[in-house]
């Protein structure tokens, strides 16, 4: 086998996610549990894999991700497949988790919890996209979903929601709110209707796709990027002005709640969202600074009618998802300053042969009596140690040579205060008691 046969690398849009940058996603995991628990909302996990109609039927079969973007899943390997499942039934890796989550709602009987069920959810999605600056075929999300709500006060709490997440990453400066609302299924003939009419007119000057999207989705039309047809958007007819009085009313209750709060936000009357499961209220969060199309930081809308079209009844729901690497993106370049959260209170820091002995019988003392301890593991000096020792933010190091072995004492240095001192063995616990409580 050649070398170059088999190049060793990640596939293409696939990233690890390194220790340098841990620290960044530890602290978005953690702002984002804290406001999901502010907000009751119960964290689920949902498989990577599901059968690929549960994003057919509600992402909409002619959307570029389930027409284009989707892994799917071989089991072709399987040698004697089991007589019980269908392999008719292709599966797929999960582009997004909105579908899953209600998948989950109908199959494990969410119907007979307490309504509304306010869930969230964090985990890698998978989208064959052509990756990009900001697109990968591997995305990591934050998702909120609350399922069986119709209220436009659930739309303003789900919109408050995405506002304070933002705010407690510290990225509220740098980024815009856009709304927009696309009416409810009665809505949409006549949406549609005067879509397709406006935009007959111009047919040869919309590129291939958009030819395409005016007999399968004309709304979709509205928010395609190709210089041409966001010229042809700006003259198209409003959505808002199509949708009946309950959808109205509805937009307006929610724009009064954002006005009562104070939150800035942007009318969009371009903005359509890429996933045919919505209904009314839809947003999105941008970053300003950034003009690409991967500019949007989370989004989301109402979808009212997704639970029928999975088989259940009649339960409006509202939800939103985040994009972790364009988050942490931004965190780095608004030069965020994340303090990493410590390893340990305590790190253990050896010199030498009999050092070591001593400081693997120190380690386990002090773990038995409940210290969270660490021990150095490689030959590094000192200096490198106690370089470590900062990064992992520990508050004592306690040092170990061959003079404190045979002394019986310990060199102990504050990372904090950054002083040290040097005590007698025997003192070791109740100097930790006084500096670190028992
Ligand atoms: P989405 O707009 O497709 O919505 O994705 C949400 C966010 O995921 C985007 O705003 C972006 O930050 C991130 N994202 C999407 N695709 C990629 C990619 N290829 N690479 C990197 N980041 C990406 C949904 O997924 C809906 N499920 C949101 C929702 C929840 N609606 C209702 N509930």
């Amino acid at each position: 086998m050649r070398k170059s046969d088999f190049p060793i690398q990640a596939p293409r849009g696939f990233k690890d996610i390194l220790p340098d940058d841990q620290k960044y996603w530890q602290f978005v995991f953690d702002v984002a549990r804290d406001k999901c628990q502010g907000f009751g909302l119960l964290k689920i996990d949902l498989p990577l894999v599901e059968y690929r109609d549960i994003f057919s039927r509600s992402i909409g079969q002619t959307s570029d991700i389930v027409e284009k973007e989707m892994f799917l899943v071989s089991r072709a390997s399987i040698d004697a497949p089991d007589p019980e499942e269908d392999i008719s039934r292709p599966m797929v890796l999960r582009p997004e988790g909105t579908a899953g989550v209600i998948r989950a709602y109908l199959e494990r009987g969410m119907e007979t919890w307490p309504q509304p069920v306010k869930l969230y959810y964090w985990g890698p999605m998978f989208r064959a996209d052509r990756p990009q600056k900001g697109r990968f075929r591997q995305f990591w999300q934050f998702g909120i979903e609350i399922i069986n709500a119709d209220d436009a006060y659930t739309d303003a709490l789900t919109i408050l929601f995405s506002w304070q997440f933002f705010q407690a990453l510290g990225l509220q400066k740098g980024i815009i709110l856009e709304l927009n609302t696309i009416g409810c299924a009665n809505c949409r003939p006549k949406i549609h209707k005067k879509l397709v009419s406006y935009y007959e007119t111009y047919q040869s000057v919309l590129c291939d796709d958009c030819q395409r999207r005016l007999i399968t989705n004309p709304l979709r039309v509205i928010d395609c990027k190709n210089e041409k047809c966001q010229k042809l958007a700006r003259g198209a007819p409003q959505i808002i002005d199509q949708i009946c009085p309950e959808c109205n009313q509805h937009f307006k209750s929610v724009l009064d709640y954002l006005d009562d709060l104070a939150i800035p936000y942007e009318l969009n009357p371009q903005l359509v969202r890429g996933l045919d499961y919505y209904t009314r209220t839809i947003f999105e969060v941008r970053d300003t600074k950034d003009t690409s199309r991967q500019n949007s930081l989370g989004g989301g809308g109402r979808y009212d009618n997704l639970v029928p079209l999975l088989g259940g009844k009649k339960t409006p729901a509202i939800g939103v998802s985040f994009g972790i690497e364009r988050i942490i993106a931004k965190i780095k370049e608004e030069n965020i300053e994340i303090i990493e959260k410590g390893y340990g209170q305590i790190l253990i820091s050896q010199l030498g042969e009999k050092a070591k002995r001593k400081a693997l019988s120190l380690m386990m003392q002090l773990t038995d009596a409940g210290y969270k301890t660490g021990i150095v593991f490689g030959k590094e000096g000192l200096k490198s140690q106690l370089k470590a020792a900062d990064k992992m933010a520990v508050k004592i190091v306690l040092i170990i040579g061959q003079k404190e072995v045979q002394e019986k004492t310990i060199l102990v240095r504050d990372m904090e205060e950054g002083n040290q001192e040097i005590i007698e063995e025997k003192e070791l616990f109740a100097f930790l008691k006084k500096k670190l409580g028992s």
